[in-house]
Formats: structure tokens, C-alpha cells, sequence
């Protein structure tokens, strides 16, 4: 899209976000950090309580920087921690209705059955083909909507016919992606084989994303033709490698975006090509925040340390 477009990236802690103005932000797409999911971040919160207080003060942002009637969209899922899931989905619908935002809708992020990752708990009953062995693996996220009060449709009316048209939503693609349903499948748009319907960000070692938990392309460029207008911007409070931004920026959005660890500083600016001009001269701010820390490093060594221990011969007691 020939829009220019602005990008500000924030390392610093999401809790505060000082930076935006109230009203200042159109869409959110973001993920949160998984609590301590034992591949991806575990141990990065001292306890549950702890995950939702961040959880909570970012919510208390997010509706001051929200514009009235917008939305605010959250990846996530419930959690399981040695042997216990936690339930995010719930906690974090009630956190961001008591912040003010209203429960709009729940969308299902199915993953190709060739993704089950690391946990493999189905395992379990075939190595004890009897009752009670039963653990599933895990396919889906949740995509939770909040909405910020009601959006006045006149708003409209107040676009230039550019912008209306450059916005507008391509009905063959809603209509062959099955973006209408509350399930979402195809993403990535297509179908390599009956296992495979979605294309997810898969672990591959050595890939950009590497243990930063990124959601595909797909899953933001959705959300933001849905929820902006051209022009418009959108926030991610948790940017890992810069998915939202990147997307935002295709799509001829401005983004701000937040990321606690500045490790991923090399990773964010490669992502969004910053070092390249582009023809429309879209402007990258990189501000670095005393309160941003370095985490990657020390938690992908945790990662691997525990990695070296399930990848033994897994006994029961240990998989519960
Ligand atoms: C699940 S990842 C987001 C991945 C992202 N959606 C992508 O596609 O790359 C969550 C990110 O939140 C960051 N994070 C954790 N706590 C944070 C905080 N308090 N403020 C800002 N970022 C935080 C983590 O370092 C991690 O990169």
C-alpha cells in the first residue's frame, strides 16, 4: 500500500505507557506472554498473582489509550504449569470487563493437528491404554475481543472516499477464508495437506522468531483490516518480534508497540526492515527505557535445561 506510514517501538515495561496520548489508539492486537509456559517463559513470573497484576495495570492503560468505540484484541490461552492449567482466557476477560472494556466476542485460533509442539501429553494413554490416562494435546487458542463502548457509524462520513476505499474489506477473501466464522482455520490461506489447515509460527530453530512465541502474519493482517481504517494505529503492550508492526505497516497503518526486552531489539528491526528505505519513507523511533530488560538469553538457557530433562524416557508421574 503507497501510504507512508510511522512506527514507534517502546522497550520498557508495558504496565506504563506514557508514551500514548488518551484516545490515541484505534486497534490493540497482542499476545501476552504466556505465564511461564515451561518452553517459552518459564519461570518469568514469580506466581500466578504476579502474571495478573501486570495483566490488570496494562488493561488500566489500554482502556486510557483506547479511542471510544474501539477494540482491543488478545491471543491467548489457558495455561498449563506443572501439571495445572491455569485459566487466562477467564481471568483475562474478567480483568479487561473490570477495567471497562465490553465482552464483544471470542474467536477459536485452530492449529494444524501436525502441531502439537512439545507437550504431547496424548501420549500418556498410549503408553497406559486405560481409564483416567487421558490428557489431550492442545490445538487452539482463544482470540478475545474487548470493545471500548459503542462505535459511532457516523465516523464514516468524516473519511475521505480514498481512505473508504483503501479500507474497505474484500468480500471473496472474507467469504473463501471463512473470516465470518467464530473458528478460525485457514490461516495463512491455505491448505497444504488434510493435517496442515493452518499455518502457525512453527519452532523451527534458527527462525527469527525463535522462542519468542510469535502468532502468524495472518492472524494480525486479520484484525487490523477488520477493526482499522487506513491510516489509523495500532498497539501491541507485548511486541515480541514485532508481528502487529509489521503487519500494521503492510497495511498502510502507523503501530506503536511495547517490548520489555530489549534482546529482541535485533529481531524487532530486521522484522520491520527498518534499516531499508522504503519507496513511501515510513519513519521507525526506537526508544530505549531505563526499565527495559534483557531476558532472552536467560530464558531460552531455562528452556533448554528443562528441554534436556522431558526429552528422558517421560514416566506418568512426571507428565501430570
Ligand atoms: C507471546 S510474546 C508476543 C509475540 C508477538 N505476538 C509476536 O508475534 O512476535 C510476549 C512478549 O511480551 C514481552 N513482555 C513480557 N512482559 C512484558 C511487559 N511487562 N512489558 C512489555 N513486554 C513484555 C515478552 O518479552 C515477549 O516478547
Amino acid at each position: 500500500m503507497m501510504i507512508s506510514t510511522k512506527h514507534k517501538i517502546i522497550f520498557g515495561n508495558s504496565r506504563d505507557m506514557r508514551e500514548l496520548k488518551d484516545e490515541s489508539v484505534h486497534l490493540t492486537v497482542t499476545s501476552p506472554p504466556y505465564f511461564n509456559a515451561p518452553f517459552d517463559y518459564p519461570d518469568l513470573f514469580k506466581s500466578y498473582d504476579e502474571f495478573l497484576d501486570l495483566m490488570k495495570e496494562v488493561a488500566g492503560e489500554l482502556f486510557r489509550v483506547t479511542a471510544s468505540g474501539r477494540i482491543a484484541a488478545f491471543v491467548t490461552d489457558d495455561m498449563l504449569v506443572d501439571g495445572e492449567k491455569f485459566p487466562v482466557v477467564a481471568d483475562i476477560t474478567r480483568i479487561m470487563k473490570d477495567a471497562g472494556f465490553r465482552y464483544r466476542d471470542r474467536i477459536v485460533w485452530v492449529k494444524p493437528k501436525g502441531y502439537i509442539r512439545i507437550s504431547r501429553r496424548s501420549g500418556v494413554l498410549l503408553q497406559h491404554p486405560y481409564p483416567m490416562y487421558f490428557y489431550p494435546d492442545n490445538l487452539q487458542e482463544s482470540i478475545l475481543i474487548f470493545q471500548k463502548g459503542k462505535f459511532d457509524y457516523s465516523y464514516l462520513k468524516t473519511l475521505s472516499p480514498k481512505i473508504l476505499e483503501q479500507s474497505r474489506i474484500n468480500l471473496k477473501e472474507y467469504n473463501e477464508k471463512e473470516i465470518y466464522l467464530s473458528v478460525w482455520e485457514n490461516i495463512d490461506g491455505f491448505v497444504a495437506t488434510d493435517m496442515w489447515k493452518i499455518t502457525n509460527v512453527l519452532p523451527i530453530k534458527g527462525r527469527l522468531e525463535e522462542g519468542i512465541a510469535a502468532f502468524p502474519d495472518e492472524i494480525a493482517r486479520r484484525l487490523i483490516k477488520l477493526f482499522t481504517f487506513v491510516g489509523e494505529n495500532v498497539l501491541d503492550p507485548f511486541l515480541g518480534s514485532a508481528t502487529t508492526s509489521k503487519v500494521a505497516k503492510e497495511l498502510g497503518r502507523n503501530s506503536f508497540g511495547y517490548e520489555l526486552d530489549l534482546e529482541l531489539k535485533e529481531v524487532v528491526l530486521k522484522k520491520l526492515k527498518a534499516k531499508q528505505n522504503t519507496l513511501t519513507g515510513d519513519v521507525i523511533e526506537v526508544v530505549q527505557r531505563p526499565d527495559a530488560q534483557r531476558l532472552r538469553a536467560s530464558l531460552q538457557h531455562k528452556v533448554k535445561a528443562r528441554r534436556s530433562v522431558t526429552e528422558k524416557p517421560k514416566s506418568v508421574a512426571k507428565l501430570k
